[in-house]
């Protein structure tokens, strides 16, 4: 009912819409509807209210609820489902169990805040009541399994030209899931998949931005190499501006992996990166190595010159830092 409420007002443009319409159109009382704008007024929305002329919209708070985000989305499929909680232990864990019961691709889970974000490596990843997106996006690529590292580096770039065309912020991609902005951590992305030995069932894209953190939010432990867009630009950046616009270009993205494969999206990838002709500290799988960040092969591995051979990562973590043997 708030939602169609607020559609309606929206719709007006700031123009007053009288109780006794809204109650005729949604088939309630007046007195419902004056119910509903009070809970409205209560969760931030900024509602003019005169006796004789109705309601008039000033302002919506930034929550990403799905009234707020299908308000802006652009898109054809990607945010098609909204699944929006104010808290929850972790986005991609709700994901997870949408796409095991058959979710549409598309389905996105958002939240206000998680309990228990994951990061990269049993890492916990710290998500804040309404200061960022925290949010996991489910795929059911056409690709084989071992293409799917393929879904982080899109994500990767997606964002990266979201970030940079909302704000401004020129940020840069660390591979193989970090963007940063003058060696910060900004935005981390968590990808998980389900599949068979020859098709993926379902692939889980976790966003983790940190939007309007402030630094006296974060944990001291990650305040000298994390950052957060508000602590850039020095204001507070639209919340579901910026994830409208996210998964416009990721639904852009895809649909050119689909139809012209990953070249595209991989010579965007290396025009942000920061870790190409670095040197490096890869902490594989199995292993550790040090050397010069020369490419990425087709399927999203880094490859990595460490002055005897070209060594291969697919998984792990990297440093760029002058690395010493
Ligand atoms: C990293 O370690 O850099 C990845 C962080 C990914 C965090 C996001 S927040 C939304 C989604 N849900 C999670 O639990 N994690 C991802």
């Amino acid at each position: 009912m708030r939602s169609e409420i607020l559609t309606i007002l929206r719709k007006a443009g700031g123009e007053y819409i009288s109780g006794a319409y809204l109650a005729e159109k949604l088939s309630v009382s007046r007195t419902a509807i004056w119910k509903h704008i009070c809970a409205l007024k209560e969760e931030g929305y900024d509602i003019d209210s005169k006796s004789r002329n109705g309601y008039r919209i000033i302002s919506s708070p930034d929550l990403l609820t799905p009234g707020e985000i299908n308000a802006v989305l652009a898109t054809n499929v990607f945010g098609c489902v909204i699944k929006y909680y104010k808290t929850v232990s972790s986005t991609n864990n709700a994901a997870k169990l949408l796409a095991q019961q058959d979710a549409r691709e598309g389905t996105i889970v958002v939240s206000e805040e998680q309990g228990n974000g994951k990061g990269r490596l049993s890492r916990c990843w710290f998500s804040p009541a309404q200061k960022g997106i925290w949010c996991s996006l489910i795929l059911r690529p056409p690709f084989l399994p071992q293409e799917a590292p393929k879904c982080t580096l899109m994500a990767a770039v997606s964002i990266c030209k979201a970030i940079r065309s909302l704000t401004g912020v020129q940020v840069g991609i660390k591979w193989p899931n970090d963007i940063l902005y003058n060696g910060k951590k900004l935005v981390g992305i968590l990808t998980e998949m389900n599949a068979e030995m020859d098709r993926i069932n379902y692939v889980i894209i976790g966003m983790g931005i940190n939007v309007n953190v402030t630094v006296k939010d974060m944990p001291v432990e990650i305040r000298n190499t994390a950052t957060s867009l508000l602590q850039i630009i020095g204001k507070k950046v639209s919340r579901v501006r910026l994830l409208c616009a996210i998964l416009a270009e990721l639904e852009n993205e895809y649909e050119i992996i689909k139809a012209a494969g990953f070249a595209p999206i991989l010579e965007q990838w290396k025009k942000y990166s920061v870790t190409l002709g670095q040197k490096v500290k890869v902490i594989g799988i199995n292993e550790t190595f040090y050397g010069k960040a020369v490419d990425i092969d087709d399927y999203g591995a880094l490859l990595v010159d460490t002055g005897e051979k070209i060594e291969r990562a697919l998984a792990g973590d990297v440093s760029i830092r002058p690395a010493e043997k």
